[in-house]
């Protein structure tokens, strides 16, 4: 079992969820935040924290959210470990709620994930 970050989270990166993690397994990039599955231990604390309801256990992933296990994933093996709550986004209480933000997640600067 592990949590995983949605995308809901996509140009908002509040980063609660990294103030409360035990193990550090939170990983950062440009516009997006993603968990380690193999270091999380599913104390389920980041969850309730997300102010954009982006994280859920996996085996509560909506169906169209299932993408975000392997994105997670995939993702957690190139990031940087962020361990330090930072300020989100600029604009992020304009993009928290929009669909299909899937499209924008950055991989690098300007990189868009194609994948
Ligand atoms: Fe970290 Fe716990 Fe969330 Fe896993 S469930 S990412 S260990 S806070
Ligand atoms: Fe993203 Fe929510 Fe954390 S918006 S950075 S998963 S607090």
């Amino acid at each position: 079992m592990t949590f995983v970050v949605t995308d809901n989270c996509i140009q908002c990166k509040y980063m609660d969820c990294v103030a409360v993690c035990p193990v550090d397994c939170f990983h950062e990039g440009p516009n997006f935040l993603v968990i380690d599955p193999v270091a999380c231990i599913d104390c389920t604390l980041c969850e309730p924290e997300c102010p954009a309801s982006a994280i859920f256990k996996d085996g509560d992933l909506p169906d169209e959210h299932q993408e975000y296990l392997a994105i997670n994933a995939r993702l957690a093996q190139e990031w940087p470990v962020v361990t330090e709550k930072k300020p989100p986004l600029p604009d992020a209480d304009q993009w928290d709620g929009r669909a299909h933000k899937r499209a924008l997640l950055l991989v690098e600067d300007s990189v868009r994930w194609t994948k």
